[in-house]
C-alpha cells in the first residue's frame, strides 16, 4: 500500500470515534484533509466541528459541516488528527503544518484525542523529524539563541506565517529522550508561544496504517 492509502485507511477508520449528534475537533495536514473527506460524508450525524486552522475551516464549510469557535464550546468529546513523529507513550511531534498552537488549543479541550498516522510515523526515539516551535516575530533571535543552548538546531521555515501572525522555527539535532521535560523547557523561553512537542497532552488512541491493516495503539 501506498502512503496516502495508509493514510485513507486511518482517516476512515477515525469515524469510529465521532459520536453520534456531537462535536468533532479537526486537525490539520493531509491525513487529517483526508478525514474531512470521510466526515463530509456523515456530516448529517454530528452537530459541527472546532477547527484547528482556517484552512481545515474552509474545508470543513466547503463540505457543509458546521464550524463552531472554541470558545462557544465546552465539551468536546474527541479531537483527530495526524502527527509528524509518534512514540509508544503517544508523545507526539506535530506543527510540520505550522498549526500546533491552534491543535494544541484544540486538543487541550478534547476528552480524547485520536491520531492518524501511517506507519513511518511511529518512531523508538522523538526528534528525527525538526521540533517546530511557533514564536512571536520579536523573540525570533532569543529564542534561537536559547534553543542552541539546549542542544538544537534551530532554522526559520522560511517564507511561513501561522495563523497567529507568527514565525515557524524548525529544530534539528534533537534527541528526545524526557518530551515532557523539554515541552515544559521550551514553553518557559520568552517569545515562545507553543512547541511541537505534544507530550503532557498526549495522544489517548493512535490508529496507525499498516500493510496488514489499521493497528489500534495505545500509550505502554
Ligand atoms: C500540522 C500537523 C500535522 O498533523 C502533521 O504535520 C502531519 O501532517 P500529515 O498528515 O500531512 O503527515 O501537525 O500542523
Amino acid at each position: 500500500m501506498t502512503q496516502d492509502e495508509l493514510k485513507q485507511a486511518v482517516a476512515r477508520a477515525a469515524l469510529d470515534y465521532v459520536l453520534e449528534g456531537q462535536l468533532v475537533g479537526v486537525g490539520t495536514g493531509s491525513t487529517a484533509r483526508l478525514f474531512i473527506e470521510a466526515l463530509g460524508e456523515i456530516k448529517h450525524k454530528i452537530s459541527g466541528a472546532v477547527a484547528s486552522s482556517e484552512d481545515t475551516k474552509t474545508r470543513l464549510e466547503r463540505h457543509g459541516i458546521k464550524v463552531f469557535d472554541l470558545n462557544e464550546v465546552t465539551d468536546l468529546p474527541v479531537y483527530i488528527d495526524g502527527a509528524d513523529e509518534i512514540n509508544a507513550e503517544m508523545h507526539m511531534i506535530k506543527g510540520g503544518g505550522g498549526a500546533l498552537t491552534r491543535e494544541k488549543i484544540v486538543a487541550a479541550v478534547a476528552r480524547k484525542f485520536v491520531c492518524i498516522v501511517d506507519g513511518s510515523k511511529l518512531v523508538p526515539v522523538l526528534g528525527s523529524f525538526p521540533l517546530p516551535i511557533e514564536v512571536i516575530p520579536m523573540a525570533r533571535a532569543l529564542v534561537t539563541r536559547e534553543l542552541t543552548r539546549i542542544g538544537g538546531t534551530p532554522v526559520l521555515r522560511q517564507g511561513f506565517v501561522t495563523d497567529n501572525g507568527n514565525l515557524i522555527l524548525d529544530v534539528r539535532g534533537l534527541q528526545i529522550v524526557d518530551p515532557v521535560d523539554l515541552e515544559t523547557r521550551i514553553n518557559q523561553i520568552a517569545g515562545v508561544v507553543s512547541c511541537g512537542l505534544f507530550a503532557s497532552r498526549a495522544a489517548d488512541v493512535c490508529l496507525l496504517g499498516t500493510s496488514d491493516g489499521v493497528r489500534t495503539l495505545t500509550a505502554d
